[in-house]
């Protein structure tokens, strides 16, 4: 019978908090920006009711709430707890490494032990850097549309406008809308893999990222 014996602080608030915004803000977003795609509801608009009107606000609302979290989250790379920082989501050192390499040869049924890691696991780190990636060129062609949109502005260009140099306006609205469902086949196996290791270590995983604890003992 596997025991625990004691438990570690490891997600400190803020990226417990940005973690929430983010799926909020990810749901939202994916709701709203479905519906400006692709009007599903059908109801025609009236004199005290604009559905496409008040889908846009809300996608907008979402999109700054959604902006500042995720530009947080960016600060807290570099001042946070050794959990939080940049280098555990790029491989900088050689432990990180060997860590990251372990985690693939595990996943590939080469290695028998996954390398003890009290954050993320090099694998994990891996895959939220892209996610972090998709997040931020959500954030510049979402500005690169509303500066289109609004035509113009310091805020938009600085956002995001300077896209429309490189790209066209179709482009960036596709790419917009497809890296909408990049990120949920990462949150379905984000979820899954989630709830997986925190059944098979028996760590808290998923209790962790609401309280910040990890829970360790003689079972790992
Ligand atoms: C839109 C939905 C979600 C997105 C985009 C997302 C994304 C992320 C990201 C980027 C991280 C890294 C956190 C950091 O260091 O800042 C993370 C960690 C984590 N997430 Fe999520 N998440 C989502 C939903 C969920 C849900 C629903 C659960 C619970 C079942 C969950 C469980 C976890 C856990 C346990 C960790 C920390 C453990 C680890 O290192 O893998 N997430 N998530
Ligand atoms: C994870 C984040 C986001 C997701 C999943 C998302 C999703 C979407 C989707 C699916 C569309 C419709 C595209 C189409 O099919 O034509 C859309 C449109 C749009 N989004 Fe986002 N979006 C996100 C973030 C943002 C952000 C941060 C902003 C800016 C603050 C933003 C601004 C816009 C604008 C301006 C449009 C076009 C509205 C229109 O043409 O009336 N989005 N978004």
């Amino acid at each position: 019978m596997a025991t625990t014996t004691h438990r570690e602080y490891i997600w400190e608030l803020p990226v417990r908090i940005t973690h929430w915004v983010n799926a909020l803000s990810i749901l939202t977003l994916s709701v709203t920006g479905f519906y400006i795609g692709a009007p599903f509801l059908g109801i025609p608009a009236g004199d005290d009711v604009l559905p496409m009107a008040m889908m846009r606000f809300i996608h907008f609302v979402a999109g700054y709430i959604f902006t500042a979290s995720v530009l947080f989250r960016v600060y807290w790379w570099f001042v946070g707890n050794q959990y939080a920082r940049l280098n555990q989501f790029i491989p900088t050192t050689w432990g990180r490494v060997q860590n990251t390499v372990q985690c693939a040869l595990f996943y590939g049924f080469m290695e028998d032990e996954i390398p003890h890691s009290p954050g993320h696991t090099g694998m994990a780190g891996l895959s939220y850097i892209v996610v972090f990636m998709l997040f931020l060129f959500e954030v510049a062609s979402g500005f690169a549309l509303l500066h289109m949109a609004n035509g113009g502005g310091i805020i938009y260009a600085i956002g995001g406008g300077w896209m429309l140099d490189i790209l066209s306006a179709g482009t960036i609205r596709m790419l917009h809308h497809v890296f909408m469902w990049c990120i949920w086949i990462f949150v379905i196996i984000h979820v899954y893999i989630s709830w997986h290791n925190d059944i098979i270590e028996r760590n808290g995983l998923i209790s962790s990222i609401f309280s910040g604890y990890k829970f360790f003992g003689d079972h790992h």
